[in-house]
């Protein structure tokens, strides 16, 4: 049922993180193919917070740039937006892929989702491990619990496949040498990405991409990112908080992770009338990069979906400069 704020969420706040997440990417694509990483991250996130700034709402990040005492900005609890009008949690993320954009690699992302209070999962920055189909699967067809070779056999007998028919998305990373070995035997294609887990999840929900399931372990907050986009265009996730230490499991218990082990859901990560909105920085699965012309005006593209309606609006910006 769409509750009064939620209506207050739709009509007052879905164009304007549009304009946000506009303002970060734009600010990143300067430092497209530098080779600064931290340049690039640093202009997305000062962009965005400005443009938080102009707005009326209370916005508290609950997903950022990392703590307080580490991040001058976007930092977890930090307070966002005018401080009048309705009162809103954040995730985001003004810079998904820091290493893509100083290389000029495809799908960085400026990203960002918003919720009523409590609705995003308040993530630690550890790994989680996550498992994310499309739309049009049975529900508990994918299921962190079981083994790779399992999911893969699950998700191939609903889609009326053969297992070497999937394409499996995984980060190219070391860690992930075991789940490629798994794959390979099963004879599945895998799309091997040096970064962006986000686009990567989100790309299972479009058949254009022929990636059909995600696999492996990337950042936690961006699962909950990757959640919110879910919640509105339909699919599966799940995460389960992966620890390399004692102090990643103690910033786990003091964001009230009680459960280090649990398996979360879509809905345990992203709940309620979630929105979320991305503008692409380069040119990706999902959204085509910021572009300067010779006139100097340049050409934005974005995303901003809602999970209570279903709605997915592509909003094309035009503007000088
Ligand atoms: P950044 O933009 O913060 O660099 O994140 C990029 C990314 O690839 C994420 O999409 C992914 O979740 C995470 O990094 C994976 O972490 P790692 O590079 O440590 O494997």
């Amino acid at each position: 049922m769409v509750t009064q704020r939620s209506s207050i969420l739709d009509r007052l706040l879905v164009l304007e993180m549009v304009r946000v997440t506009e303002a970060a990417a734009v600010a990143a694509s300067r430092m497209i193919g530098r080779g600064d990483e931290k340049a690039a991250d640093a202009a997305a996130v000062e962009a965005m917070r400005l443009a938080f700034n102009e707005l009326d709402f209370e916005g508290t990040v609950v997903i950022g740039e990392g703590e307080r005492d580490e991040a001058p900005m976007l930092y977890i609890g930090e307070k966002v937006g005018k401080g009048i009008g309705p009162k809103i949690d954040i995730a985001l993320d003004p810079l998904e892929g820091t290493t893509i954009t100083a290389k000029a690699g495809p799908n960085a992302l400026a990203v960002l989702a918003i919720a009523e209070q409590g609705c995003l999962l308040n993530a630690p920055d550890v790994y989680m491990d996550k498992i994310a189909v499309g739309p049009g699967y049975p529900e508990g067809v994918i299921d962190l619990a079981k083994t790779p070779s399992e999911n893969v056999a699950a998700v191939a007998a609903a889609k009326g496949c053969a297992p070497g028919d999937l394409m499996v998305c995984v980060l190219d990373r070391p860690r992930h040498q075991a789940l490629i070995a798994e794959l390979r035997t099963l004879g599945c294609g895998i799309q091997l990405i040096p970064d962006g887990d986000v686009a990567a999840v989100i790309a299972t929900t479009d058949p254009d991409t022929g990636i059909d399931l995600y696999m492996g372990s990337g950042g936690a907050p961006e699962g909950v990112l990757a959640a919110a986009a879910l919640r509105c265009v339909g699919g599966q996730l799940q995460g389960r908080l992966l620890f390399r230490n004692e102090d990643e499991r103690a910033r786990a218990r003091r964001w009230g992770v009680e459960d280090l082990n649990r398996i979360y859901t879509l809905s345990d990560l992203a709940r309620g009338d979630v929105i979320f909105a991305a503008t692409g920085v380069t040119d990706g699965s999902l959204l085509k990069g910021v572009k300067r012309r010779r006139d100097g005006s340049v050409t934005i593209e974005s995303v901003v979906m809602r999970a209570s309606s279903g709605t997915v609006r592509r909003v094309f910006t035009q503007r000088r400069g």
